[in-house]
């Protein structure tokens, strides 16, 4: 038996959804090969152990981690990482864990944090590793990743909390020069579109740099790519990488903003309807986004196609949204490979 330690909830705005995804993960996961531990991450950040069932509390629409419960960590020791539990004065040790699989999304636990943790006590785990996990979710380090790789990407300007307090004139001449609006703001380590605005004239961006700000202290403001299709792949792999074809996002909203994403239909069409040399390019760009953050076990790749045929793309997700009814299972699906499939090579690939 393989003991596996799942890891969900978590501290960043897609708790719940991480939650959603564990519990379908315990649904499928295969029991005659896999043990499996859970460990709920509270919002406050606090890792409970939990009894593997993750239940919506009544009046809620969505499961959560509740406060409840003994505290655990992981150590190493001699034979291997394993799972403290301190209830109360009482500490117990529980067996050695084989493979982690870190279902978390954004701050917290998509950005490298959770897994240097993991690389500490030396746990093998799910998914891209410190540093890809760390420019994966920092879209300033992320672009200038893809940039030096040669992708084609929209233009993009990072400005640091600092230099937007000193001097905004100069900043916004610079981006009128750069291109024109419309423009996206971004807080550069987010995720789920919070903090994002799309800035129509000058005059809408200091309101805009003031709400990314609130998310962190380095924001992106990029060219806004006009009439554009959102198109996204499912990469899995290290060295040898396997893409699926790719899907397309048709947002209910003007952008795919958080209420689009989670709480609107938005409609997701996979495969995309698209001509053969744009599903082509997307499949490389996607395999050497991949390889430009030296990615492992799992992306989503994310593109704008234009209305001229052209394809740029827009971000790399290194756990991205894991829900059986999420853009990335469901691509692999199409593909052959279903949910329980998909959770097994991923932790096989962890293990290999
Ligand atoms: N440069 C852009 N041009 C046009 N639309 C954009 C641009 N950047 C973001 N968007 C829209 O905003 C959404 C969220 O932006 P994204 O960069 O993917 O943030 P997140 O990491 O939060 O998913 C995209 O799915 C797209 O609909
Ligand atoms: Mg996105």
């Amino acid at each position: 038996m393989i003991r596996v330690l799942l890891l969900y909830g978590g501290r960043s705005a897609e708790h719940e959804i991480s939650c959603l995804s564990a519990r379908s993960v315990l649904e499928v996961i295969d029991r005659d090969r896999y043990e499996v531990v859970t460990v709920g991450i509270t919002r406050e950040g606090r890792w409970v152990r939990t009894d593997g069932t993750i239940e919506t509390a009544p009046g809620d629409r969505l499961p959560h981690v509740a406060d409840l419960g003994p505290s655990v960590g992981l150590i190493g020791t001699p034979d291997g990482p394993r799972l403290l539990t301190v209830d109360g004065e009482v500490a117990s040790v529980g067996p050695v864990v084989d493979v982690a699989f870190p279902l978390l999304h954004g701050p917290f636990g998509e950005d490298g944090t959770v897994q240097g943790m993991l690389e500490t006590v030396g746990v093998p785990y799910v998914g891209a590793d410190v540093t890809a996990s760390s420019i994966g979710i920092d879209k300033a380090a992320m672009k200038a990743s893809f940039a030096a790789a040669g992708l084609p990407q929209g233009g993009y300007l990072a400005v640091h909390r600092s230099r937007w307090s000193q001097e905004p004139e100069a900043v916004t001449a610079e981006l009128a020069a750069a291109f024109p609006p419309p423009w996206f703001t971004k807080p550069a380590r987010q995720g789920s579109s919070i903090g994002i605005s799309k800035v129509h004239e000058v005059a809408g961006l200091d309101a805009a740099m003031a709400e990314a700000y609130e998310h962190d202290e380095v924001v992106v403001i990029e060219q806004g790519i006009e009439h554009a299709r959102e198109l996204e792949v499912g990469v899995l792999g290290r060295g040898q990488l396997d893409v699926t074809r790719p899907g397309e996002i048709v947002s209910s909203h003007e952008f795919y903003d958080f209420e689009a994403k989670y709480l609107d239909a938005s409609e997701l069409l996979i495969p995309a309807d698209v001509p053969a040399g744009v599903a082509e390019r997307v499949d490389a760009l996607a395999r050497r986004a991949y390889r430009a953050i030296n990615c492992r076990g799992l992306a989503r790749v994310d593109f704008f196609a234009t209305r001229d045929g052209a394809v740029v793309v827009n971000e790399i997700n290194t756990i991205p949204g894991f829900t059986p009814s999420s853009m990335f299972p469901r691509l692999w699906a199409a593909e052959g490979l279903d949910y329980p499939a998909l959770v097994d090579r991923l932790l096989h690939d962890a293990l290999g």
